[in-house]
């Protein structure tokens, strides 16, 4: 067995990689527990796309053990009425660990910091997505980027020229930001462009626009290609490769947005899709394992501020060939952008504080077993 662990030292995070025992083939891998830092669990309000439930069994099944949910639900969760409401399903219902981000609107600008200590971070949409939440007003952008507190994550969702604004609004406020679901090429220099002058901006990238461009979108569908940020080249796909090779992108974030096959395939078809349980199959074999596990944990729980899960490991079968299918799924959305797609290394087990929470396709952890990583 080959065991992947982040080891913390006064300086860096370095990974110490020990071979414990090889069966013929490679053998099962053990890493630590993934954690997605952007996924939508629509609760309250789109239940029958997921629940608290479903969404943090596929979490297991995908080996991720922490999520952190976006507020876009219905109603949004900007205070703290909505976001009780959501936290108490998490609390009855969840199976892996979780967080939830709090909403920017532009009613909340004094209240959002006032709920900071129970939620990860804000999240502000520049631009137009799901959910109402969209946030046009400058003054209540530059609000929230002046008052949410320092030290607790700001995320924004912002395309193209978007970024230059949350870039600058960031700079003004002396504050950090982290940029959702990066796409682009020219996005990604602006943000390397940045960085290079001492911004402290960091940013997460999607499987989907590392797997999937613009041109997949016909044998996808009309519906079903709907996601934001859109579908792009391929030249942007290859620049997104390239960030996360060379640390620019620091987390992969599965930006798990379900929806029913039915909604994706009728009139308005709404964007996003679902990647939880399709991310790691994926990504093994594409990335060195130490640099997996830098962008879907190590980095993740360090830009997050979250707590270290003790006696927590997924174990996983690297040469393990699957097909990917929906109805293999635990996703209540019931198809997967990738149906058909062969993949090489599948999660055998999950283990979560001491307890063996996946294995072998079952979910074995109880509902209410997952833990909110900030005070509940
Ligand atoms: C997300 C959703 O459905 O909630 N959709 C998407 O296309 N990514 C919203 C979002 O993250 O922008
Ligand atoms: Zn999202």
């Amino acid at each position: 067995m080959l065991f992947i662990e982040p080891v913390e030292s006064r300086k860096a995070l370095f990974f110490c990689l020990s071979v414990l025992s090889r069966g013929a083939c490679m053998g099962v891998i053990r890493l630590p527990g993934l954690i997605d830092p952007h996924v939508h669990m629509r609760e309250p309000g789109g239940t029958h796309k997921e629940d608290w439930d479903s969404g943090t069994c596929a979490a297991l099944a995908g080996g991720y053990t922490c999520v952190l949910a976006m507020p876009n639900t219905l109603p949004p969760l900007t205070d703290s009425r909505t976001l009780e409401r959501s936290l108490a399903a998490a609390r009855r219902k969840a199976r892996c660990d979780y967080g939830v981000h709090l909403g920017a609107g532009a009613g909340n600008v004094q209240a959002a910091a006032s709920l900071a200590e129970r939620v990860v971070g804000l999240k502000m949409y520049l631009d137009q997505t799901f959910g109402p939440l969209q946030l046009g007003d400058l003054a209540a952008l530059n609000g929230h980027m002046a008052r949410w507190p320092r030290q607790r994550p700001l995320l924004v969702h912002a395309e193209g020229s978007s970024i230059a604004a949350a870039l600058q609004l960031a700079w003004l406020n002396h504050r950090p930001v982290h940029v959702c679901h990066v796409s682009r090429k020219a996005e990604l220099e602006l943000i390397r462009a940045a960085r290079e002058r001492g911004a402290l901006v960091t940013c997460e990238v999607a499987p989907h626009h590392l797997f999937l461009t613009e041109d997949d979108a016909p044998s996808l569908g009309p519906g079903r290609c709907e996601v934001r940020p859109r579908l792009a080249t391929g030249a942007d796909r290859d620049a997104l490769w390239a960030g996360l090779k060379s640390g620019v992108i620091d987390c992969l974030a599965t930006d798990h947005a379900p929806h029913t096959a039915a909604e994706k395939d009728g009139e308005n078809p709404p964007p996003g899709f679902p990647g939880l349980e399709t991310a790691l199959g994926l990504m093994l074999g594409r990335l060195e394992l130490d640099e997996l596990v830098a962008v879907m944990h190590t980095n993740p729980s360090r830009i997050f501020g979250l707590p270290q899960q003790p006696e927590t490991w997924i174990e996983v079968d690297p040469d393990a060939c699957w097909v990917v299918t929906a109805g293999q799924m635990h996703s209540r959305c019931g198809w997967t952008p990738f149906e058909g797609r062969r993949l090489t290394g599948r999660v055998r087990s999950v283990t979560l504080r001491g307890r063996l929470a996946f294995r072998d396709g079952e979910v074995l952890a109880p509902a209410g077993w997952g833990q909110n990583v900030r005070s509940d």
